[in-house]
């Protein structure tokens, strides 16, 4: 399974991408490319330690930047793409055209339909925060538990079937500093399960020829 991960920052969820594939923990998953909108992200630096391609694509015109990465994703030939801390939004068109074959990890409870409430495992009922400052605005919501959730992506923002997801309690004291490194270290966990879980399917349908 030949993987790209789009990245716009620290990239920790891309280096437990990394760990994973060097510990022999994804069998059959390549890290083929990483892709960066900003050029200081220290993703890219952790890519190029690890000696994987990587580029940075500027976003000042969606479009162009779109057309770029898609040219990018067919030379590399990537079969699954990882949105792991990627800050755009991409265009339906784009999104389209990788069907159940782009992933995204998001930083809060998302429910397995479109609706605007997730019911957490003690059974409170959250709003389900899309869009962004997402961390911060679980803590203004005064709210207990929030968690981050690995999906499938559709052309609807932080939307599209379930993958796996992970829930943290918010404690008194925390900040969006603190939580978020919760979170991380939840995340770091749940998209390597979702790429096994993912070459695995793969591999059910289609043997390695
Ligand atoms: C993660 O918390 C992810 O959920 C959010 O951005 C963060 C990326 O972290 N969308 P990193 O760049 O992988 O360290």
């Amino acid at each position: 399974l030949r993987v790209a991960v789009l990245i716009s920052g620290s990239g920790s969820n891309l280096q437990a991408l990394i760990d994973a594939v060097e510990g022999r923990q994804l069998p059959g998953v390549e890290i083929v490319l990483v892709i960066s909108n900003k050029a200081s992200a220290q993703g890219l630096q952790r890519a190029l330690k690890h000696k994987l391609p990587a580029a940075y694509i500027p976003w000042k015109k969606r479009e162009e930047a779109e057309q770029q990465i898609l040219s990018l994703l067919q030379l590399f030939r990537a079969d699954l793409i990882v949105l792991a801390g990627w800050m755009r939004i991409l265009s339906a068109e784009f999104t389209s055209q990788f069907p159940q074959r782009m992933i995204n990890l998001h930083p809060a409870l998302l429910p397995d339909d479109s609706g605007d409430t997730y019911t957490t495992s003690d059974g409170s009922v959250i709003p389900a925060l899309r869009g962004l400052h997402v961390i911060e605005r679980a803590i203004e919501a005064g709210l207990k538990v929030t968690g981050s959730t690995v999906h499938y992506v559709i052309p609807a923002v932080d939307a599209g079937p379930v993958i796996g997801r992970a829930e943290v309690a918010i404690e008194p004291g925390d900040t969006p500093d603190t939580l978020q490194e919760k979170l991380k270290s939840q995340e770091h966990r749940l998209i390597v399960e979702a790429v096994r879980a993912y070459a695995e399917q793969v591999h059910l349908v289609a043997p390695a020829q």
